[in-house]
């Protein structure tokens, strides 16, 4: 039998040097995904720690269970979101962490096996829910959103420049086909778009922006940099990895803000960011703004967006 392959975990060495997880240590992994980084992270702070991880996916955190289960760690997992970081933290009996992760966007088994219309190439349903059982799926909020709302979503969530012309194709295709698959959203798409970049699928921008829609991926990144800030103990610290430019501008104006470095344009006479007006309680760590290494981005193409954000809570 060979053997299985799991979705390899990014800038992994980074992450666990920045949270730095040691005996009796918790940490929560608020996208455990399939446990590439919960493995590493959970195995160090044995004996007396524990690891909680977080995912929507349940499927995703059965293979985290399995792979945990394996490595003999203290673990415990959740279902669900983790802006809800902190009850789940409660429910084990703990009021503060010691360091977070957010390891944003999908993994390699969403898109290769998870059957939800992540890729371009799946002739099955345009689901797109990182939770099936929760909320809308891409393919019936196509058919309900009239053509303009589709297109504010391309436009806000995936910048794609030629927003009209493939909102108004992707109506069409929810009005005449009973089954929108990934595959003929993705050839809709393509056929709608008159600039077309050699290396990158036409669709990329559009599916990036569905799916960002259609799990609130902004909207949680804000809730969970809260939650995250508000559970880790001082001292501790928050790592993010983030993959496109809209959740890492949220990553990185959060972290400013909250560590007293103004964005304010020069000149400016007070401050309008926020930044001054409050304690800082954060400190940007140095490590804070890298990318992965060449080596790591020609070994893992999926890792070539990545860029970790970091900081620790120096003040509570
Ligand atoms: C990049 S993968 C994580 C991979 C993981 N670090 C590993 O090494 O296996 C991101 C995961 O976050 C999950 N996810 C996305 N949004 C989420 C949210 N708001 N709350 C919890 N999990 C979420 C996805 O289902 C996916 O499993």
């Amino acid at each position: 039998m060979s053997p299985e392959i799991f979705h390899s975990p990014v800038m992994l060495p980074e992450t666990v040097s920045v949270l730095n997880p040691s005996p009796g240590k918790i940490i929560i992994d608020g996208t455990v995904g399939e446990g590439g980084h919960a493995v590493s992270l959970a195995g160090k702070v044995k004996p007396g720690g524990i690891l909680i991880g977080i995912d929507r996916d349940a499927e995703n955190l059965k293979i985290a269970e399995n792979r945990l289960k394996k490595a003999g760690a203290a673990f415990k997992l959740f279902n669900g979101t983790y802006s809800d970081m902190e009850g789940f933290l409660q429910e084990e009996g703990h009021k503060e962490a010691d360091g977070v992760l957010l390891d944003l966007g999908f993994s390699m088994r969403q898109i290769k096996k998870a059957a939800r219309g992540f890729s371009f190439s799946e002739n099955l349903p345009l689901d797109m829910r990182y939770d099936p059982s929760k909320g809308q799926s891409a393919e019936s909020w196509l058919r309900q959103a009239d053509v303009s709302e589709i297109k504010d979503v391309l436009k806000k969530y995936g910048q794609e420049e030629e927003s009209p012309r493939v909102a108004r194709c992707l109506k069409k295709l929810a009005e005449t086909d009973k089954k929108i698959t990934a595959s003929k959203a993705a050839e809709a798409i393509a056929s709608a778009k008159r600039k077309k970049k050699k290396r990158i699928n036409p669709a990329t921008k559009t599916f990036q922006a569905i799916r960002i829609y259609i799990n609130s991926e902004l909207e949680e990144l804000k809730k969970g940099l809260i939650a995250a800030a508000s559970c880790i103990k001082t001292g501790g610290r928050l790592a993010v990895l983030t993959y496109h430019s809209l959740e890492d501008k949220i990553v990185k104006d959060f972290l400013y803000r909250f560590s007293g470095k103004c964005e304010c344009p020069p000149g400016m006479p007070v401050c309008g960011c926020g930044a001054l007006s409050r304690r800082p309680f954060l400190k940007i760590i140095p490590e804070s703004g890298s990318v992965p290494s060449e080596k790591e981005k020609s070994e893992n193409p999926a890792s070539r967006s990545a860029r970790m954000r970091a900081a620790e809570v120096v003040l509570k």
